[in-house]
């Protein structure tokens, strides 16, 4: 068999034994074949459909790294499947490309509970800074214009194919680092329907709100955005894209005139379409440089904020 036709039956196979349901996807129908459509997969790798279907058929030239690394995670390839598509030409890129974005995460462990910032946010946001450990390092919000508003999820979770049950959730700690670091003032995004702390009931809740096109209650709604300048938007992605509660968020508000960071926590879609639907929901924002980090990475994410602190401005020193 040739390259082009181990890497197809590979991908195919691969797509096959995956149900939409397990990729967090909605169900979207009966189907004769089983497993994902290629739309589904293109989706949860943040490709177009017709990037999806050249590399199934086999053509992996000019695929860039990061894109072969979100196909190999929408696709849940394991190592001796990785192995396998060793054999092809674009080999060094794909192996290469699975630790992309983990390259960038190595670093000291701060993903422990005590790293998140206050466990219930009151709907004034706290001043970050003022509960660390030690001082904020100067920033772009020491004149106090920087809000990071986040939701996240603690309970059982995705994690690397399997589940594992979180104390804290992954966007919690990582707006923990980001709130000591810079001593903005934060603010979580609490639901007045609390999600439930099973991962599948969670999914379901979540396809039902997103093809509903909700917007779910905040039990702790924010008063005003009025003195901030620069609003980071923190949360997972869920079905490759910010939950509908961060909708109901932005939309009390008017962004204009602001500059929005999004800031997710993911397994496979990275950023998802967060920058889109931001635009779309906060007309006259500037939406600048986000960052997004792999849920399953979290505990080594450190040096990857500080970086992306660094290169926003946010951090100047
Ligand atoms: C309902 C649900 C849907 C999810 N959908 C996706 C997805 O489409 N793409 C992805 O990369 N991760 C997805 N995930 C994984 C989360 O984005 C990831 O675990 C994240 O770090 C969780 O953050 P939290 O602990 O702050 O809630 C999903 C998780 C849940 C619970």
């Amino acid at each position: 068999m040739d390259n082009r036709s181990e890497i197809r039956d590979l991908m195919i196979s691969r797509r096959a034994r995956l149900s939409p349901q397990q990729a967090g996807l909605p169900a979207g129908g009966t189907r004769r074949v089983p497993g994902l459509r290629r739309s589904g997969v293109a989706q949860l790798a943040g490709v177009s459909l017709e990037h999806y279907t050249r590399l199934e058929r086999g053509n992996l030239s000019g695929a860039s790294d990061s894109v072969l690394d979100a196909v190999g995670r929408a696709l849940r390839l394991d190592d001796a499947e990785r192995a396998h598509l060793g054999k092809h030409p674009r080999r060094a890129i794909l192996l290469g490309a699975v630790g992309t974005l983990a390259g960038t995460l190595l670093g000291a462990c701060t993903g422990s509970p005590e790293d998140a910032p206050t466990a219930a946010a009151p709907a004034t946001p706290s001043a970050a800074g003022n509960q660390s450990r030690s001082a904020p390092a100067t920033s772009s919000s020491g004149s106090g214009k920087v809000l990071l508003a986040y939701f996240s999820r603690a309970g059982e979770n995705y994690f690397n194919g399997g589940r594992k049950q979180l104390s804290v959730g992954n966007t919690e700690v990582v707006a923990g680092l980001i709130g000591r670091r810079i001593g903005c003032d934060v603010y979580r995004i609490e639901a007045a329907d609390r999600y439930p702390d099973d991962y599948e009931e969670t999914v379901a809740r979540n396809v039902r709100e997103q093809n509903a096109n909700a917007r779910p209650g905040i039990a702790n709604p924010l008063a005003s955005i009025e003195r901030y300048d620069t609003i980071l938007l923190g949360s997972p992605i869920w079905n490759v894209r910010a939950p509908m509660i961060m909708t109901t968020f932005v939309e009390q508000f008017s962004f204009n005139g602001r500059t929005i960071h999004p800031l997710t926590t993911y397994a496979m879609s990275g950023l998802g379409t967060t920058e889109r639907d931001y635009a779309a929901s906060c007309p006259g924002a500037t939406i600048a440089e986000g960052l997004a980090v792999r849920g399953e990475e979290i505990a080594g994410a450190e040096p990857a904020v500080d970086a992306w602190l660094r290169r926003t401005g946010l951090l100047t020193r």
